[in-house]
């Protein structure tokens, strides 16, 4: 089989990276999609059991940390184009370890565009070097206002700081080399195989269990919610038809206060769990607070909207309903990723390859 362009997705073991994968394995036969993933604690190929005997699809475990590697890749695999997700995402975790969010972030970045710049030096027509960042580089909003494409980056944690330094080294080598880059910023997505370490999964989980939901602080903190698919589906646009070194601001026109979410989860829990109502937010407990932590992020996404025509395409209550449903029909993944297994799933799969 002939493949007329190879892309490297970054992080496609990952939550939204996955479904990125799966979209473009499925849509497009003719591209050869090569899933580039290290596997930490939050990639996992269970993620990507039902395409991964597909042609056009392979995996290539390797670190972009390590810039040597980085370059043999793109020797070897020769990409048209590169959509990078790979990163460490979670704020909780920067707190405690900023340095390993400098070094995938922003060194893996770089190393990703030096590599991109070494192999595409010589033409770099109808190259693309895609970047997926966050809502959390443009820092905290007060009570009002909406987050567009030219507020200016305020990052408020070790995570988006290291998110905005590598949004700035991307449109940098797009300023100084000519690098053919587009720029996404997204909010929170939410839906399924996100790992159980963020707010609507690790609920998901202590409800299912009987555990206690910490709800940091007040509760009152506000954020835009997205299901990942509408997000894999603005990535597919924007890779596509997004205008080179521009940014696009994707959100899910959705905002909700911690709390409120919180308790629409739990009774959609009630539900289908088959529990009295009201038995899943008797689990509420407020804890300490995160520091640091943001007031709210809302997004205006007008400009991916009528530049591009996307939107969202379900509801909040749809999106919650469907990622519900495939937690509790995918206990095993979630009892696998909590307990470390999939690790050992990898050893036995790969490792004589
Ligand atoms: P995730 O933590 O679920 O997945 C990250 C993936 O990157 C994992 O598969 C992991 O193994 C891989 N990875 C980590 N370090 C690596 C390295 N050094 N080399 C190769 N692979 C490595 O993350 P996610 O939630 O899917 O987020 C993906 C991207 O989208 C990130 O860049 C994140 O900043 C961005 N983003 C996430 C959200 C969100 O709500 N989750 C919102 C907006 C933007
Ligand atoms: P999270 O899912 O970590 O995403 P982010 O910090 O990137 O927005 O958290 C979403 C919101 O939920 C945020 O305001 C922090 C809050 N939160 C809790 O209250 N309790 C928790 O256990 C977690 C993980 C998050």
């Amino acid at each position: 089989m002939s493949f007329n362009k190879t892309i490297i997705i970054t992080g496609g073991a990952g939550f939204i990276g996955s479904h990125v994968v799966r979209l473009f394995v499925n849509k497009y036969p003719n591209y050869r999609i090569v899933n580039l993933d290290v596997l930490t604690y939050a990639g996992n190929l269970e993620n990507l059991k039902d395409i991964e005997n597909k042609e056009n699809y392979h995996f290539v475990k390797a670190d972009i940390v390590d810039a040597e590697a980085m370059n043999a890749v793109f020797e070897e695999w020769r990409p048209d184009g590169i959509i990078h997700l790979a990163a460490e995402s979670h704020v909780d975790r920067s707190i405690e370890d900023p340095s390993a969010f400098v070094r995938t972030n922003v060194i893996g970045t770089v190393n990703l565009l030096n590599s991109a710049r070494a192999y595409w030096k010589d033409n770099m027509e109808g190259k693309r070097f895609y970047h997926v960042s966050t809502d959390e580089v443009y820092g905290t909003l007060g009570e009002t206002g909406l987050f567009l494409e030219t507020t200016s980056y305020d990052p408020n944690s070790p995570y988006s700081a290291s998110k905005a330094s590598s949004d700035h080294f991307v449109r940098a080598y797009g300023e100084t080399y000519g690098m053919p880059y587009v720029i996404t910023n997204c909010s929170n997505n939410y839906g399924p195989n996100q790992f159980p370490e963020k707010l609507v999964p690790l609920f998901i989980h202590n409800i299912v269990n009987n555990k206690s939901l910490p709800v940091y602080g007040d509760g009152k903190y506000t954020r835009d919610w997205l299901y990942v698919i509408d997000h894999a589906v603005a990535i597919d646009l924007v890779y596509h038809e997004g205008k080179n070194h521009e940014t696009y601001n994707i959100g899910g026109f959705n905002e909700w206060q911690n709390i409120d979410l919180i308790k629409v989860l739990c009774a959609i829990m009630d539900r289908k769990l088959n529990r009295t109502e009201g038995d899943s937010e008797k689990l509420i407990t407020y804890v300490k607070d995160r520091p640091g932590h943001d007031l709210r992020y809302a997004i205006d996404a007008n400009k991916i909207n009528k530049e591009l025509g996307w939107k969202p395409s379900v509801t909040f209550e749809q999106g919650l309903e469907k990622t519900i449903d495939w937690y509790l029909q995918n206990a095993e993944w979630l009892e696998s990723v909590t307990s470390g297994n999939y690790q050992d799933y990898y050893e036995s799969m790969y490792s004589e390859r």
